[in-house]
């Protein structure tokens, strides 16, 4: 095989997270160096931008497969062709709410939650549709020392029902297809404050989506915690933000970040396509 052996280079985009790589044609196959090259830039930069992609939905899912296994979606449909794909689309005369509009960490509600995402644009808005990642490493490191060693030993309860009825959905909010799971509730308990399996970073793992109680406390008690918590991981300093061009793809670690998609782009279309990478139970880990 003719692998692919650039010269890449790194230029972060915001102090918190998030970095433009350049010199990678993701079409083609990467060798072991510049795997592993990629993947310690995300390890560190959390997401990893890349423009002017030319990649046919196949590339797209063996770029993904290079770093990491697919992982299917209980609540929403595969895409009809590739099954490892799910279709974003926001026709013009959708209004309303938009997939990901609301911050969160993808699939929290899994016993083990992705691992991460590589977001395809192919169609955009003339303007807006950017989406913004925040950092919970620098989010947990930026909380006082007692706040950390309470967490430290905290669980929480994650919730996710059919979508449809979480989300309220109405007629044109976005195109996307449910699959039939609206009697579907799961839930599950994951550490507050995990530690990423490759770096030993710990980073606070909750999020406003899908977080609604701490282990042994009732919602009452736990609201107001879980409030202050997700709005102080949201500052601005901890973020960064992205504007999509088509061909460009994000590809980010969802296990220390949660990400918005932001709806400002009323009466035109976006399509994007998500690889969604299989993850691993949370730890916590000293
Ligand atoms: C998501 O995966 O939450 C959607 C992100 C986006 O469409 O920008």
């Amino acid at each position: 095989m003719n692998f692919h052996t650039p010269k890449v280079s790194i230029k972060p985009i915001a102090g918190a997270l998030g970095a433009e790589i350049s010199g990678v044609d993701l079409s083609r196959s990467m060798n072991e160096d510049l795997l592993s090259e990629i993947k310690s830039a995300l390890w560190e930069y959390k997401v990893l931008f890349f423009r002017d992609q030319d990649l046919t939905p196949e590339q797209h899912i063996t770029f993904g497969r290079q770093i990491g296994p697919p992982q299917s979606d209980l609540f929403v449909k595969s895409h009809d062709k590739y099954p490892e794909l799910i279709e974003l689309l926001k026709e013009a005369d959708d209004t309303g709410y938009n997939f990901g509009g609301s911050w969160h960490s993808d699939t929290s509600y899994l016993e083990a939650p992705s691992m991460g995402v590589a977001l395809y644009a192919r169609e955009l808005p003339p303007y807006g549709g950017d989406t913004t990642w925040t950092n919970m490493e620098m989010v947990y490191q930026n909380l006082s020392p007692a706040m950390q060693n309470m967490l430290n030993g905290l669980q929480a309860e994650h919730v996710a029902h059919g979508l449809k009825q979480q989300l309220k959905i109405r007629k044109g909010d976005y195109a996307i297809s449910f699959n039939n799971a609206d009697e579907i509730r799961i839930e599950v308990k994951h550490p507050v404050v995990r530690t990423h399996p490759e770096t030993g970073n710990k980073s606070l793992f909750i999020n406003p989506a899908y977080t609604y109680r701490f282990e042994d406390m009732t919602e009452e008690e736990s609201k107001p915690l879980i409030d202050f918590l997700c709005q102080f991981a949201i500052r601005p300093a901890f973020t960064c933000r992205f504007k999509w061009e088509p061909g460009s793809l994000a590809l980010w670690d969802n296990r220390n970040t949660m990400h918005f998609a932001i709806n400002d782009y009323e009466g035109h279309r976006r399509l994007m396509h998500r690889y969604t990478i299989a993850g691993e139970k949370p730890e916590y880990g000293v």
